[in-house]
This record gives C-alpha cells, sequence and structure tokens, in this order.
C-alpha cells in the first residue's frame, strides 16, 4: 500500500522544491517537447511540480497528475486555482479537469488516481511528451526503475531525488549517526519495493544508460537558512524521530541531539542542506533544436 504524505509537510517544502529544481534541465526538457505538451507528472502530490515547471515550459499544455492519493489531488485544483488567480491568470474549473489561461495558451490539468505499484505499461506514460516526477524516485526499488526503463520512450524528468549529500551547519559528532539511521528509513519499503533512498539517481542513470538514454544531472541541494525555522524544526523533529526508531541501543543519544538542535533552531543557530539531484533522461534518437 501506498505511504500517505502530509499536504502541510508537502506546502511547508514547496518554496524550497522550487527554488532547488534544475532550471537548465526544466529548459532542456522543453526544447525536447512539441509546441503543445502532453505530460504526466507521477506522484504529483497538491501539484507543486506542475507551479513551478508550466511557466518554465511556457506554452499550450496538457498536464495529467497521477497519485495514489484523491485527498492530496484535490488538494492539488484547489491551489493550483489559487495560485494561478493571485498571478492574474484566469481558471475554469469542472469536476474532473481544470484550465489556466495564460498568454502563451491554455494549461488543462487532469487528475487521475493511480497506484504506480501496477505494471507501469498500463499507466499510457507513452501517449504523453513526457513524464515528470518531483520527490519521488527515491521512494521506488531498483526494479521499479529497471521496469520504467523497459517502459518508457518518451523524456523523463525526475527532480529532487534525495542523494544523501545532507549537512548540518553547525557540524555536531552525533549527526553522521542521525543521518545513517535517518537514511536507513529511506530504504524501507514504501509501497513501491525496498526503496532506492539516496542510490536513486545513480539507479536512474544506470537503468536509462543501459538503454542508450541520454542522461543529465544537476545538483538541486535544499539550502535552508537559520531563519527557516519551521522547515528545520520538521527535519530536526523527523530526523531525530526516525533515527531513534532505528538505532533503539543510541535512542536517548539520539533524543539528547534532537533536543539541542531545536533549541540551535530556536536561536536562528541552525542550518542545513539536504542532497538532492535533478536527472533528465532523454531516448536515444531524440533530437533537440539548436543543439
Ligand atoms: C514526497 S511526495 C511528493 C509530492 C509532489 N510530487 C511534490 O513534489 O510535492 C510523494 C508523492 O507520491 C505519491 N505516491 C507514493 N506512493 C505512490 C504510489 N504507489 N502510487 C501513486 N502515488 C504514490 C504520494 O501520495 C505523494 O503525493
Amino acid at each position: 500500500m501506498a505511504e500517505t504524505f502530509d499536504g502541510d509537510w508537502l506546502a511547508l517544502r514547496e518554496p524550497f522544491d522550487a527554488a532547488s529544481r534544475s532550471v537548465a534541465l526544466a529548459q532542456r526538457l522543453g526544447a525536447a517537447l512539441p509546441a503543445r505538451a502532453r505530460l504526466i507528472d507521477l506522484g504529483a502530490g497538491t501539484g507543486s511540480l506542475f507551479r513551478w515547471l508550466a511557466p518554465i515550459l511556457d506554452r499550450p499544455q496538457e498536464w495529467t497528475l497521477a497519485d495514489a492519493d484523491a485527498a492530496l489531488l484535490e488538494r492539488a485544483f484547489a491551489e493550483i486555482s489559487r495560485w494561478a488567480t493571485s498571478r492574474g491568470l484566469p481558471v475554469t474549473a469542472s469536476a474532473s479537469s481544470m484550465v489556466v489561461r495564460t498568454p502563451k495558451g491554455a494549461w488543462r490539468v487532469e487528475a487521475e488516481v493511480v497506484d504506480l505499484a501496477a505494471p507501469l505499461s498500463g499507466l499510457g506514460l507513452n501517449r504523453r511528451d513526457a513524464v515528470v516526477c518531483s520527490a519521488l524516485l527515491d521512494l521506488v526499488s531498483a526494479e521499479w526503475m529497471t521496469e520504467m526503463a523497459a517502459v518508457l520512450k518518451k523524456p523523463l524528468l525526475a527532480c529532487l531525488s534525495v542523494d544523501g549529500r545532507d549537512r548540518l551547519y553547525p557540524a555536531h559528532p552525533v549527526d553522521r549517526m542521525v543521518f545513517s539511521g535517518f537514511r536507513r528509513d529511506q530504504q524501507r519499503n514504501k509501497g513501491l519495493g525496498v526503496a532506492l533512498g539516496p542510490k536513486s539517481p545513480e539507479a536512474l542513470r544506470a537503468a536509462f544508460a543501459a538503454r542508450g538514454w541520454t542522461v543529465r544531472e544537476a545538483a538541486s541541494d535544499w539550502r535552508i537558512p537559520a531563519d527557516a525555522a519551521d522547515m528545520l524544526d520538521m527535519l530536526v523533529a523527523s530526523h531525530g524521530e526516525v533515527a531513534a526508531r532505528r538505532l533503539r541501543d543510541r535512542r536517548e543519544m539520539v533524543r539528547a541531539w534532537a533536543r539541542l538542535r531545536a533549541k540551535q533552531v530556536d536561536r536562528g543557530r541552525l542550518a542545513m542542506r539536504v542532497g538532492h539531484r535533478d536527472s533528465l533522461a532523454l531516448p536515444p534518437g531524440l533530437v533537440i533544436e539548436g543543439e
């Protein structure tokens, strides 16, 4: 069964996601797409990737937001509507789709409840011009990635996969232990097989390169400054909780670490980098205009 994600957590991370994703890879995807582009966003959640990528692609677009969680998809429509209206873009919505009107053409958005644990050949991925996702591919297994590489014939933009290069500033001697407990949890089965966690970017590269695809990558780290207290609080608490669960014999040490780190957040004395990578995989023979 798919793990559930809290919509408020997705909202808290959205500005960090937006500041971190690689605009250069998104523009390269744009250069590979037709004048009217159809995209499917796997594990779309509340539509954060749409709000970031649609303006960069800047042309008529048809999006399918695909997710296991119907409540997140419902929230996606509400958030897209609020976001578009605040930018002066008119929105029309029906029960199953919405249209955002922009000076460069309409963006039609539909939602589809899907379980990505089902065979990927049933998702109609190749009826679209590209498959995109954000903060999803570290949840999938190596087998899932191999299946995706076998099924897919269209470009894939996978944003914000964790790569394990996490650091707190200032460093503390217990950080390494906490991060290692946290990383173990990132590789837990979250409904899509034993999760790749920080091995996701290299697994993507290997699976697609083996089939002759061109894979480009860019660092997309969250750089969380000391004044982003809500985000830091959430990360310190979740790292502490998960690590304490994973490292039972060192639970007290982890809890003391979490208390100390929370105090540093309170005083504006802690900052963090969370290592991520964006990957763009292009099928063999795809010609990009201007290259
Ligand atoms: C970390 S969230 C990322 C959401 C969104 N892409 C973003 O960047 O804000 C992962 C998303 O994948 C979805 N998901 C997880 N497992 C799934 C599955 N088996 N099938 C479909 N969606 C799944 C979750 O519901 C959640 O919305």
